[in-house]
């Protein structure tokens, strides 16, 4: 990509959020009932942390008159990394339980603090080559503000099939979360993005029934899964006024919230790779998933 990245512990990381990284690793101190919401950039982490947060807040807020109204999803669900890069890894302490934070950090490097703490995790994947178009496009709007150019598409993908590129290899990624949702289901949720979009309900109440509220025959009546799901849909959080305007991130790598919702849905990859490109990536993706039962829908 057009920003630096450096390879640490088998991952490569944007140079600026390293700092942050270590900061959890050596710093965090986790709570039992925190949640963590856990993705490979541009996997669907701005709709899962609306949805996991709807979900979660329910009975407090009314949905027509919610936070999620007036806020950006990731102003209510904090990247934990970004806090700690920006010296303010006091909101983190001053947070309500339980508290629902972010971070794109590859399982291996979650200090022992969190992973033997008993929190939940969430973890969403998303085709690869989907991920691919999306994190194209975000990083060239965030080159663009600082008067920078992205590489072009192609380069772009070739060094996502390399493996050398921000939080990659992607498929170690997933597979991690994966393997370790197999181990501890009750603790660790895996989500794919292109299941979510074919079936919201079905999501929204498993992922009320792994945080421990599934939803009440009441609820179900009035409806609240559907009015959950309209709240976080694409078409709702892009029309925001919230979305529309501000920023979101630490000073050396600012983004608007608007790149946060450029088209939504599946299938971009179509309109930027050619077949051939799809079908090395695709390639790749599968052997490195082979036996490990995780399938990516599009990923053929
Ligand atoms: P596109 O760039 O393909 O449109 P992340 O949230 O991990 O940064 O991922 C960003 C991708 O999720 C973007 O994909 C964005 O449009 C999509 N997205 C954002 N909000 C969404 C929502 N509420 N429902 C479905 N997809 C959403």
């Amino acid at each position: 990509t057009s920003i630096p990245i450096r390879k640490y512990q088998n991952f490569w990381f944007p140079e600026a959020h390293l700092p942050g990284i270590m900061a959890i690793r050596q710093h965090f101190n986790p709570r039992p009932d925190d949640l963590f919401l856990i993705s490979f950039p541009k996997s669907g982490t701005t709709w899962l942390k609306a949805l996991a947060f709807a979900t979660m807040t329910r009975t407090h807020y009314p949905l027509d008159r919610h936070p999620l109204l007036s806020l950006n999803p990731h102003d209510v669900v904090p990247f934990m990394d970004d806090l700690f890069v920006a010296g303010q890894a006091s909101k983190l302490e001053a947070l309500p339980s339980p508290r629902i934070l972010a971070t794109h950090m590859p399982y291996s490097l979650l200090p022992d603090s969190i992973t033997g703490s008993g929190c939940r995790i969430i973890y969403i994947c998303c085709d690869p080559k989907d991920v691919v178009v999306s994190l194209w496009h975000f990083s060239a709007k965030a080159s663009a503000a600082k008067g920078r150019e992205c590489f072009p598409f192609d380069k772009f993908f070739e060094m996502a099939c390399e493996g050398d590129f921000p939080y990659s290899p992607i498929w170690d990624h997933s597979l991690q979360y994966w393997k370790e949702s197999l181990k501890r289901s009750e603790k660790v949720l895996f989500l794919k993005y292109e299941e979510m979009l074919e079936e919201p309900a079905a999501n929204v109440k498993r992922l009320a029934e792994f945080l421990g509220c599934p939803l009440s025959e009441e609820e179900e009546k009035e409806g609240v899964v559907e009015k959950i799901i309209s709240l976080c849909s694409f078409e709702k959080l892009k029309s925001l006024d919230a979305n529309k305007k501000g920023s979101q991130g630490i000073a050396v790598f600012k983004v608007a919230n608007a790149s946060f919702f450029r088209k939504g849905g599946i299938g971009d990859w179509r309109n930027h790779a050619s077949p051939e490109m799809a079908q090395k990536l695709d390639g790749i993706v599968r052997e490195k998933l082979e036996g490990s039962g995780l399938t990516i829908l599009g990923v053929e």
